[in-house]
């Protein structure tokens, strides 16, 4: 077998920058699509993967996201997954983000030729009013969609996002039937966040209250669990371990990922990188990355704030490989006192956080981060 020098990571991330309408909620780095910008960028993004060409191995997941992929021209698309076939592993898990109106016959096998075999769609709400105020107001059978995605692509996620101002447990409820009746195999369910960078924000639209928010989250549980979908992240859940994202808990593992694309971000040890998120420096290759070497405090921050969001946390193993020392001598009281107040559990193999912990998961890692 020939030797090379090029490097194993398991994961890349391809970002695709443009979406037709620009919802109230978001404040992700994205601009409305425009022919012109979009061959650029695309003829950028080949440029980019030439390099990962050289220097990395084939990858386990491929994950194009935005933004929304599925908004590319027929052409681009083509043109982003021809190139795209060389990087992919025998059973590479691959991954394309898409919005509901832009799916059709045409996508769906152009997908398929490629080997693109999980597909994650954003449908966010199956509530008139609420779709209305997210400016998502297309009207569309998805029970229909679902089906003829099924036809080209069995792996399908749906994202949700519940905590709309006046929405009732009732419209969750029936959000989640509408959800269940589709009978996938994954869901994400986000609480809505307003940031500073969103139409909301500017419009001071307010976030849930943290008792309503708990009251939801809660339902959500229960009800997920009820139908046989199991939680195995804070916001994912998944009906077998097998459809589960793999490319997604590659992150949350704390392991290494290649991102391209405006505004994305990596990890290539020692290094985390972020690419611009200017849009005219990324196509002319001015000031493209910044970088920061990752040292032994912020990979133990890294490993706590990735790991500790998924059901299982990590192993204690993995914790003594990572920082040569015992997760329990160094945390002692503080592990006793998650432990005494239900908010994790320690077992001879790992510590994960319990329900009650996940739900205040940030403030628990400000005291893990601080002990
Ligand atoms: C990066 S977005 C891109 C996906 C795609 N463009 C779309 O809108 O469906 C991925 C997901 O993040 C979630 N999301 C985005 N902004 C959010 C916010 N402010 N609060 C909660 N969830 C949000 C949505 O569920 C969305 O589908
Ligand atoms: S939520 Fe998705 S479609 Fe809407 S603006 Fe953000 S990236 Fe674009």
């Amino acid at each position: 077998m020939i030797k090379t020098n090029k490097k194993k990571i398991n994961s890349l991330y391809i970002h695709i920058p443009f979406c037709k309408n620009i919802c109230p909620y978001c404040d992700f780095v994205k601009f409305y699509s425009n022919k012109s910008w979009e061959n650029q960028y695309i003829n950028r993004l080949i440029e980019d993967l030439d390099e990962v060409k050289k220097k990395f191995k084939k990858f386990k997941t491929i994950y194009i996201g935005g933004g929304t992929p599925s908004i590319l021209s027929r052409e681009n698309l083509i043109n982003l997954l021809d190139n795209l076939k060389d990087l992919r592993r025998k059973k590479c898990e691959f991954t394309i983000e898409a919005n509901p109106e832009d799916i059709n016959d045409e996508f769906l096998r152009i997908l398929k030729k490629y080997k693109v075999n999980r597909i994650s769609i954003g449908i966010q709400s199956f509530n008139k009013n609420i779709l209305k105020e997210i400016k998502r107001d297309y009207s569309i059978d998805y029970f229909e969609l679902i089906n003829k995605v099924k036809k080209y692509i069995k792996n399908i996620n749906i994202d949700l996002i519940y905590g709309f101002k006046g929405q009732t447990l009732e419209d969750l409820n029936k959000d989640l039937d509408c959800f269940i009746k589709l009978n996938v195999n994954h869901i994400s369910i986000y609480s809505l966040i307003v940031d500073e960078g969103s139409i909301f924000y500017v419009k001071k639209y307010s976030e849930q209250d943290e008792d309503s928010s708990r009251k939801f989250y809660d339902f959500i549980l229960d009800k997920l669990r009820k139908n046989g979908y199991e939680r195995y992240e804070i916001s994912n859940f998944a009906r077998k371990k097998k459809y589960q994202s793999k490319h997604n808990l590659n992150y949350w593992k704390n392991k290494e990922y290649v991102g391209i694309g405006l505004a994305s971000h990596g990890y290539i040890g020692p290094y985390r990188y972020n690419f611009t998120k200017s849009l005219s420096n990324y196509l002319n290759k001015t000031n493209l990355i910044e970088k920061e070497e990752v040292n032994s405090k912020t990979m133990k921050e890294y490993f706590f704030l990735t790991n500790l969001r998924l059901k299982d946390g990590f192993k204690l193993k993995d914790y003594k490989k990572t920082f040569k020392s015992d997760f329990i001598d160094d945390y002692k009281t503080l592990i006793d006192e998650l432990v005494k107040d239900n908010l994790a559990k320690i077992t001879k193999k790992k510590f994960y956080f319990t329900d009650d912990g996940l739900i205040i998961l940030d403030f628990i890692l400000i005291k893990i981060f601080n002990f």
